[in-house]
């Protein structure tokens, strides 16, 4: 059947995130747990500074910012992995901070620090000056690049959008950058959690604007990073993090599951039956629970992502390779399976030892998936 897709000024006789325009689409028929040929795989910070074309690209750039707020070159850079490794999905070159940054916080980065805010959110006060961003407004650059690159993918491969959990936004907000004790953070949360909550409330309901303004310009699957849910206690994780990103799923345009929500909350191990009562897809994991204990428990809920340590990306290519089929087996035979890291590929690895991973999910994960007889 013709397609014509919406970007053409043709009209658009499916919705350009329809599964049917795709010329691989094992990542979403995996966050389906529908039957594929080989596990599909994608990485955390699959672009990035590991790789010698995105130093150069921004350094002509300038800065990282300025490369997420030009939907050209944010684009350039999705494209940048998959011209290298045989990837199964893309994922949007942006970062989670963009929402407090148009929240008028004054995002920028410290060399050999991170991210830092000029204006952090400290008191009940300032929670109460913030708006929610209009993400046609403020974070349009942010959809201008999403349709972009959906264009240029030309259903390749799917792509993905994703936002930060309100409570790992607010950790930076109100830290001002990264931490180590989340002092200031969980001062208010001891001395004021309504406060808190009331902050954590915006940031859902930016956080849920934005993902499905994402979702609208052509995002196929959308990730939730809940990067610091597991420096809180049981409870605090339920009241702090996990409510807050069931309202989000609760609010998202999935169209009916159609575009697959994936939660990952590192460290977040003990709780997954928690999160895949959230509504949620596919559960991310980290690297600190085996994934067979994992599909036992909630695998006949939600697919699973991960979840290889991310410095194996340092040993020699033989040492991945085991290590990949070490997290195949441990899945086992059948669907629901997404390849990943256990969190971001970080600055110092090799590009050949992505590209060895890579290879070695789709070669090794063939007989995982052998039609039953
Ligand atoms: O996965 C991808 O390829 C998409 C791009 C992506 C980036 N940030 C690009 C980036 C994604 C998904 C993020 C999310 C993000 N950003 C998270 C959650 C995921 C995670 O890693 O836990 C967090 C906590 C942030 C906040 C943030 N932004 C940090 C901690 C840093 C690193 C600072 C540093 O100096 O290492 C950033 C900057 C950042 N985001 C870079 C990239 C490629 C490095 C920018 C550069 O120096 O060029």
């Amino acid at each position: 059947m013709a397609v014509a897709d919406s970007f053409s000024g043709r009209r658009a006789v499916r919705r350009p995130t329809g599964i049917q325009l795709l010329k691989n689409d094992r990542f979403l028929k995996a966050l389906r747990r529908q039957p594929v040929d080989r596990t599909p795989v994608w990485l955390m910070r699959q672009a990035g500074r590991y790789l010698p074309e995105y130093r150069a690209l921004r350094e002509k750039a300038g800065s990282f910012l300025d490369l997420c707020q030009n939907p050209e070159w944010a684009c350039e850079i999705t494209l940048q992995p998959l011209e290298r490794f045989d990837l199964d999905a893309a994922i949007l070159f942006s970062d989670i901070l963009t929402i407090p940054d148009a929240m008028g916080l004054g995002l920028h980065f410290i060399p050999g620090e991170g991210p830092n805010f000029h204006h952090p959110v400290r008191d009940r006060a300032a929670i109460d000056a913030l708006g929610v961003p209009d993400p046609m407004a403020e974070l349009k650059y942010v959809s201008d690049a999403v349709s972009l690159i959906r264009r240029e993918l030309d259903g390749r491969v799917p792509l993905i959008g994703f936002a930060g959990s309100p409570w790992t936004l607010a950790t930076y907000m109100v830290e001002g950058g990264p931490s180590k004790n989340y002092v200031h953070l969980k001062s208010l949360m001891y001395n004021d959690p309504a406060a808190l909550e009331r902050l954590l409330g915006k940031l859902a309901e930016a956080v849920t604007a934005y993902l499905n303004a994402q979702i609208a310009a052509g995002a196929q699957a959308v990730q939730i990073f809940d990067t610091w849910g597991g420096v809180l206690t049981p409870e605090q994780y339920r009241r702090f993090s996990l409510a807050y990103m069931r309202q989000i799923v609760a609010g998202l345009n999935t169209g009916d599951g159609e575009v697959p929500v994936i939660l990952f909350t590192k460290g977040g191990g003990m709780w997954l039956e928690a999160m895949a009562e959230t509504g949620a897809s596919a559960l991310g994991l980290d690297w600190t629970i085996e994934i067979g204990e994992a599909r036992r428990r909630v695998g006949d809920r939600v697919a699973l992502q991960g979840n290889v340590d991310p410095a194996i990306l340092h040993a020699r290519p033989q040492v991945i390779r085991e290590a990949v089929g070490q997290v195949l087996a441990g899945f086992g035979s059948g669907n629901g399976h997404v390849f990943n890291l256990g969190h971001g590929v970080t600055p110092e690895v090799p590009p050949e030892h992505v590209g060895a991973l890579v290879d070695a999910v789709h070669e090794l994960s063939a007989p995982y998936h052998q039609a039953e007889p």
